[in-house]
Order: C-alpha cells, then structure tokens, then sequence
C-alpha cells in the first residue's frame, strides 16, 4: 500500500484505554495527529482503525513509513528525504 506524508520524523506518546476504538491518520494529513481527521478524502490512503488492548502509554508512529501500523517500528530512523 502506498505510504503516507511524513507527519513528524519521531513517534507520539499517547495514553490509550483497553478496548477503545482508535483510528490512527495513515496518510499524514491530519491536523489531529496522530488521529485522522477526515484529510485522506481525495487520496489513496484510508485511516487505520485499532482497538487498544491494554490501557496505558504507546507510541504511535508520525513517520507514516512504519511497518507495523499503528505503531512505531523505527523506520522513522531510515527517512533521508523530505516527502512532501
Ligand atoms: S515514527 Fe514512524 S516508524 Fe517511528
């Protein structure tokens, strides 16, 4: 699948709660990072929808490149380019 905009080249720390529905911003568009605000309309890229198994920090990627949506993998660390 094509890969999003890079939103930040480092992941965000959030706080989630055990069985809640997120839906993290795959295309790197969202002013609501790192959650989808509706942005990707018009591209090829659909949110991730997730639900948190247990309650407590994770971090989320903001590089769009990682492997393991909705989380980072590290990938981050890889980017040379903007891709804006
Ligand atoms: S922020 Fe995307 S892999 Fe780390």
């Amino acid at each position: 699948m094509e890969k999003g905009k890079v939103a930040a080249r480092e992941p965000v720390s959030v706080e989630l709660q055990a069985g809640k529905e997120y839906w993290w911003c795959a295309c790197g568009q969202s002013k609501n990072q790192p959650y989808c605000d509706g942005s990707h309309q018009g591209t090829e890229i659909s949110p991730l929808g997730f639900r948190a198994e247990k309650s407590g920090e994770a971090w989320l990627c903001m590089c769009k490149q990682t492997a393991n949506p909705p989380y980072c993998d590290g990938s981050h660390e890889n980017i040379v380019e903007e891709t804006d």
